[in-house]
């Protein structure tokens, strides 16, 4: 629709106490093209009007009328909010300035003379102020456009992150519960020699019991013994519990002793895997950062040297273990001979979710978090690379 076309098609109400001068107008504007026009006889019912219509973009309002008259029905319009901005064309048989004035102090547009000689004055007017109130209605239509895209867009915006959040928590419950699986793995490691042991004293405390041997001396040195075993198989559950709480606060932390701590508790499943461990210490650096966070990420990057070997049932299995310093960095490099990293997949062995284990056997977070937890966390960085039919990862602290 053209912009004529949209002028002809607004809504003028007309207010005059004459109907003569309502039927003047009313034809004049319908001569000219305006096909949407209401009148009333007086303020009151022009209210009503207003009230029922929420379209009136022009009143053409008479100054001189009984009951409420033109100027007061002007101060009406103005004070209502939702009526506030319909233009108001005086019609007016005065010519006194003093009410012209005060017509448009209380608001109104503009004006035109009455009696009306002819339509020109009239139409030029009615015009000029619904093509304004056009204008206005557009931008306001505009304004709100963007504004609901803008609400739109920032709610958007909301529930992308309320759903990248929500994933992070997932992800972090999985990999928990990876780990608690791994946990339990080497708990029942540790616990297979004490248990043995455990079991081997409660025989031989039977053994003589039967032949009469059960002397204080013998019971007491076997309950010994048993306390023994049962408080190092406390003490595993304890260091495991504790190497999996993660670290509230930063602190500074030897490196060596962070793969010692990791050593202690996986020693016993390599040792089963006749994985040999070596350890090479060329310096001995202190870094800032998450201890047991960082320990957590050489156990992932171990047990993923030792998945290597179990999985390409390596003849004489061997993860070395090389601490160094770099250009003032503290690096560790973790190189097995599990056969490598096949190429196309070492770029994307980082993504969360990326694993090529067993269904049920990786949840493909370790090397997420892992990176996730040097490199966000603690600003250092992790790569990895192929080296003599092996994969050497590298930990690089500042
Ligand atoms: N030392 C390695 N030798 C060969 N491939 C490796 C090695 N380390 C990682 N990968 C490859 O990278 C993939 C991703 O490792 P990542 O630790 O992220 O997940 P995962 O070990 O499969 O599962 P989990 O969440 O249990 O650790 C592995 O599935 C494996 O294909
Ligand atoms: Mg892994």
């Amino acid at each position: 629709m053209g912009t004529d076309e949209r002028i002809r098609d607004m809504h003028i109400l007309l207010v005059d106490d004459s109907t003569y001068n309502l039927a003047l107008f009313e034809t004049m504007l319908m001569d000219d093209g305006y096909t949407r026009i209401s009148t009333a006889l007086n303020a009151t019912s022009a209210y009503d009007l207003l009230a029922r219509h929420d379209d009136i973009a022009l009143v053409v309002l008479d100054i001189i009328m009984p009951d409420i008259d033109g100027l007061e029905a002007c101060r009406y319009i103005k004070s209502q909010a939702p009526l506030q901005d319909i233009p108001i064309l005086i019609a007016t048989a005065k010519t006194d300035l003093e009410t012209l004035q005060s017509a448009f102090d209380l608001g109104a547009s503009d004006y035109v003379r009455k009696p009306l000689v002819n339509s020109i004055e009239l139409l030029a007017r009615v015009r000029n102020l619904l093509n304004t109130q056009l204008e206005l209605q557009l931008r306001r239509q505009g304004e709100e456009q963007l504004r609901k895209l803008n609400q739109e867009l920032e709610e958007r915006v909301q529930a992308e992150v309320e759903k990248n959040r929500q994933k992070d928590q997932v992800m972090l419950h999985q990999a928990r519960l990876a780990e608690m699986g791994e946990m339990i793995g080497y708990i029942a490691h540790q616990w297979r020699q004490p248990l043995n042991v455990v079991g081997l004293l409660c025989q031989e405390h039977y053994d003589h019991y039967c032949n009469g041997e059960l002397s204080r001396d013998i019971m007491e040195s076997g309950t010994t013994k048993i306390l023994d075993q049962l408080e190092f198989m406390s003490q595993t559950i304890d260091d495991f519990r504790d190497f999996f709480r993660p670290d509230k606060s930063k602190s500074r932390f030897s490196i060596r002793h962070a793969i010692e701590t990791t050593l202690s508790l996986v020693g016993a499943a390599m040792e089963k895997n006749n994985i040999r461990v070596q350890v090479q210490c060329d310096a001995t650096p202190e870094v800032e950062g998450y201890p047991k966070e960082y320990a957590q990420v050489l156990l992932n990057i171990i047990n993923n040297a030792r998945d290597a070997i179990i999985d390409n049932r390596v003849a004489d299995p061997r993860i070395h273990i090389r601490v160094y310093t770099d250009h003032g960095k503290a690096v560790v490099s973790i190189h097995d001979n599990g056969g490598g990293i096949p190429d196309e997949i070492i770029e994307k062995m980082y993504y969360p979710y990326f694993s090529t284990k067993q269904e049920g056997h990786g949840t493909g977070l370790g090397l997420y978090m892992s990176k996730m937890i040097i490199e966000r966390n603690m600003g250092g960085k992790i790569w990895a690379r192929n080296r003599d039919g092996g994969a050497e990862f590298f930990v690089e602290m500042p």
